[in-house]
């Protein structure tokens, strides 16, 4: 098994700049998930209580800049083309699907940001320094983008889930290339 060496995309692989983004933004967002969903259960009591939104809040933010930058990088690339034995319809529901978790994930950063600046003080990245943000823009705004960012992360997460079966399935019963392309192993 060898391994890609172009960093941009080429019209038959993807280049390790969008390998590399995909990951660095995959992972840490299933985390956030388990993260967010762990907080909201913890009480004034335990010790994690403090700490917990604080950690939620500096990846969430470290995850909107990668989104950022993956925007540009993606509109910098080629997009490689889909397997040849996908159909027309396969190839637009995973468009779809890949646009839609651009969106919702675009959606669950920015509510994020509205629930943290929605106190008036800026979102304080632990001791270090704090993002200076507008306080709330409309009313009840902590609980309403509360309400979007938990739903939309529970959309997130099922999207997700639907988006690795497709990935497995591609691997264990198409066995075509999809996985191993966004692994960065070489195609013969
Ligand atoms: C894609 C990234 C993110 C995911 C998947 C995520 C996920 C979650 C989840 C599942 C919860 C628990 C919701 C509930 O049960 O009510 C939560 C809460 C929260 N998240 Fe995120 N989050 C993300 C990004 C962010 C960002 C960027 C910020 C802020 C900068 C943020 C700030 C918060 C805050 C303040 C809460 C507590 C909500 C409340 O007090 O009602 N999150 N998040
Ligand atoms: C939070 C988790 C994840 C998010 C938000 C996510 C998001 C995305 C997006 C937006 C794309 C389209 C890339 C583009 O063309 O710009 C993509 C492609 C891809 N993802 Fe994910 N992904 C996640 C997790 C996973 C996991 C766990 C797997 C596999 C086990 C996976 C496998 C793939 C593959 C194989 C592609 C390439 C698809 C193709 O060539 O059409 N992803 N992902």
């Amino acid at each position: 098994m060898t391994f890609i060496k172009h960093y941009k995309n080429t019209k038959k692989q993807f280049g390790w700049g969008s390998i590399l983004l995909h990951w660095l933004i995959a992972f840490p967002i299933i985390g956030l998930y388990f993260l967010g969903d762990y907080m909201m259960g913890l009480t004034y009591y335990d010790s994690f209580y403090v700490l917990a939104p604080k950690i939620h809040e500096a990846i969430g933010i470290t995850v909107l800049l990668l989104m950022l930058f993956r925007v540009v990088w993606k509109l910098l690339n080629v997009s490689p083309n889909p397997p040849a034995s996908n159909s027309n319809f396969i190839n637009k529901a995973s468009t779809l699907a890949h646009l839609s978790l651009y969106f919702i994930t675009f959606v669950i950063l920015i509510t994020g940001l509205l629930i943290s600046f929605a106190g008036g003080q800026g979102l304080e990245i632990f001791d270090w320094f704090t993002i200076p943000g507008p306080a709330e823009l409309f009313e009840n705004q902590a609980t309403l983008a509360g309400i979007i960012h938990e739903w939309g992360a529970l959309g997130l997460i099922a999207l997700v889930a639907l988006h690795t079966l497709a990935a497995l399935k591609h691997h264990l019963i198409d066995k075509d290339t999809t996985l191993k392309n966004m692994l960065g192993v070489e195609e013969k």
